[in-house]
Order: structure tokens, then sequence, then C-alpha cells
């Protein structure tokens, strides 16, 4: 058996119910000081592999035999996607229960997103706008502005082309550019809802569900680091990281503070826009995190759902007559998408849904958001929401 194959096995037996695979690597890289980052890379793609094959192999078989044939089915479909039976996909690539969450647009986005979801994800920068075209230039040729590598249907001059689709092997944590703040890794999907908020300098924007900062730093970036982000999450530690990233980043526009999603809200503030990022069952990212197919349940996305619909019925008390409110989440399940803006709109009449990304508005029947589908951005599954309160 490969040394690869063995290892990857014994971080494979660490993974349960409470450690998911992605902090079973982080430990075992955190432990051993002599893996390179090409070690690094492999284990991590052997271990993924494994959870995206789950379903195709001989689970009597030793854990590192099946890491091989997890890898070779990844070979054989990364240079031959009909090398898959179709029917497999849809039996095997994801539970039931989730396939049958999911409302695609057509059998064609249903059998393209099946196939997406096989294929290793793509990573993505968000350079610092004032960067963006000098590490365009310094990260080439292992990196393409997204306009240059994605047919992209929200293409516009205001998004593009900050994205940069990163193919390199370099381990981007330790280059000077990251080190001094210049970019972050982050997710084009994720990219898009900052677009999507749109802030402006002069503005007071909420991000409710702040985290660890990903879409705040952006927030931050968009509005030229002037204006004010109040930025809180139920989790301190990750508040912590936020602050870590913002100071990275030089960003300095925002006040972190704990709020732990109920109705007292941190501050008497009214804004001229809320991003509610929400907790939800991350469905989104199961290309990226392929694990995460077999942990998730239909439970935790019901509960999800519920939190969701809590969190914006809190948040929106503190929008400002014509402020906008812009719901989030890394997910694509119709219960935590469609469900919950259809429950949302229908109790706030005065919140009037508003097109996002220059997308088109449904010809009937009222707005109910917008999927951004991985198979159309080759990355995350996401869904974007967005009203304005109506001035009186
Ligand atoms: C999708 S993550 C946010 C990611 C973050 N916006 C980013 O871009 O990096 C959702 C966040 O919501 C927070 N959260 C979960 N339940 C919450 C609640 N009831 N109130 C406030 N924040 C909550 C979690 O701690 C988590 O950081």
């Amino acid at each position: 058996m490969s040394p690869l194959a063995t290892r990857a096995a014994n971080i494979i037996a660490q993974v349960s119910p409470d450690v998911h695979a992605d902090f079973a690597l982080k430990r075992e890289f955190a432990n051993d000081p002599d893996l390179t980052p090409q070690d690094k890379r492999d284990l991590t793609r052997a271990v993924f592999a494994y959870y995206r094959w789950f379903r195709w192999f001989d689970h009597t078989s030793a854990v590192a035999s099946r890491v091989n044939t997890a890898l070779d089915l990844q070979r054989k479909f990364e240079s031959s996607p009909s090398s898959v039976n179709p029917a497999h996909l849809s039996e095997r690539a994801l539970p039931a229960w989730a396939l049958a969450s999911i409302d695609f647009p057509s059998s064609a986005a249903r059998t393209a997103y099946l196939l997406q979801l096989q294929r290793e994800p793509a990573l993505w920068l968000r350079p610092q706008r004032a960067y963006s075209s000098s590490l365009a230039r310094i990260l080439k040729p292992n990196s393409a502005p997204q306009s240059e590598v994605l047919n992209f249907k929200f293409q516009s001059a205001a998004l593009s082309p900050t994205a940069l689709r990163y193919e390199g092997q370099t381990d981007l944590f330790r280059t000077d550019e990251f080190k001094q703040g210049l970019f972050e890794i982050q997710d084009f999907a994720s990219q898009l809802v900052g677009h999507a908020c749109a802030p402006l300098p002069s503005e007071t924007w909420w991000d409710a569900c702040a985290g660890e900062g990903g879409k705040m730093l952006h927030l931050s970036d968009l509005m030229d680091n002037k204006g004010l982000i109040w930025a809180s999450d139920r989790h301190t530690g990750r508040l912590a990281t936020l602050r870590k990233r913002a100071g990275r980043a030089k960003a300095f526009n925002y006040r972190p503070v704990v709020w732990t999603g109920g109705p007292i809200l941190p501050t008497k503030t009214k804004f001229d826009g809320i991003l509610v990022d929400a907790p939800c069952s991350g469905v989104g990212t199961w290309q990226r995190n392929p694990h995460a197919r077999w942990s998730t349940t239909e439970t935790d996305v019901k509960e999800l759902a519920e939190i969701q619909l809590l969190l914006l019925e809190n948040t929106r008390k503190a929008l400002k007559p014509g402020g906008r409110l812009i719901y989030a989440v890394c997910t694509i399940t119709r219960q935590e998408t469609t469900d919950v803006v259809r429950a949302f709109s229908l109790a706030h009449p005065e919140l009037e849904p508003i097109p996002l990304l220059g997308l088109p508005a449904p010809k009937s029947g009222p707005a109910t958001g917008h999927f951004l589908w991985p198979q159309e951005l080759n990355a995350n599954g996401m869904f974007i929401a967005a009203w304005r309160a109506k001035t009186a």
C-alpha cells in the first residue's frame, strides 16, 4: 500500500460525528511540522476523494485500499466524466433526502450539478480592489481573472474582474502578498454576496453573522474602508479571528460585537444595509467538503431553517426606511432558501423583495431570491435574496 494511502487511512480513522474530516486533516498538519505543502495537498486530495466516492467502493476492504480506489475513480472521472454511470451519480454522490430537497431549474441542470459535485473544487482568491490587477500579474500564469475563465452570466462592469481562480502549487498562506493582506482565499460565490450587498462608503452596515469575517472584509474593501460595519456573531472565538484578519487587511471601519441572535439587538443604530449570512446546512459546499454529505442530516436542515427565519425576523427591526436586508446561505435546499424567503415575505409586506446582481426578477409570482449554482460558477452553491424597507 502506498504511504499516502496509509496515512490518509489513518486520518480517516480519526473522523467521527464529532471530528469532521477537515478538522482531522488540520490537526494532522498541525501535529507534523515536517509535512511539505505538497504532502498536505496530497493528503487533503486523498481524504476528500475517499468521501467523494464513498458509495462507490466495497466497504469490507481495508480503508487504505478504498483510498486508492477513490483516487483512481477521481483520476478517471476528471479525464472522462462519462466513465461514471449517470444513474450511479444520482444514487451515490449524495444522500437521497438531499437530492430530493433541491429544486433544479431543469433536468440538464440536475445532471450538470451531479457531475460538478464529483469534480475537485476550484480555488478562488479575492484580491483587495486596489491590488486586483497587480496580483493577477504576480500570480500568472497560475491564475486567471474570472472574466477570462468563466462565461459568467452575471458578469458586469461592477463585478469583473476582481475574483481570481488559482491553479498553481504555491502555499498561498506563506506568500508575502497574503501576509500583507493583499488578498483572501474566498470562494467566488461568497464574493458575489459582497457584490450583491454593494455597500457605499458613506453607509452604515450590519453583518449580523460575521463569523471569521470573510464577507465583512469584502464589505470593508467595497466601502473603501470608510463608513461603518457592525460585525456580530455568537462565537467570540470567531470574532477574535475576524479581528486578526482585519488587522492583516488593514480594515478599520468595523465594530465587532457579540450577538446571539435574540430579539435584543446589539445597538439602537438603524442601518442602510444588513447582511444575514446565516448558519446553514452547507449543502452548497459539498463539492469542497464531501465528508459533510454523510454527516449532515435532514433534521439539521429543518432546525437551521427555523434559525434563519428567526435571524431575519430579529435583524429586520434595525433597518432604516429604504434600507436593504440581504439574506445569504451556502446551501441550496428548498427548506433553507425559497421556503424561508416565502414565509418571511408573507409575514412582512412592509419589506419589498428587490432584484440582485442585475439578475432579472421572476416574470410572475413574488420574487423568491437567486440560486448561485456550482455547475455554473465552478464555485460553492449559494442562495441570496434581498428586501428593501418601504418608505412610508
Ligand atoms: C455562514 S457562517 C458566517 C460566515 C461569515 N459571514 C463569513 O463570511 O466568513 C454563520 C455564522 O453565524 C453564526 N451564528 C450561528 N447562530 C447564530 C445566532 N443565533 N446568532 C448569531 N450568529 C449565529 C455562526 O457562529 C457562524 O459564524
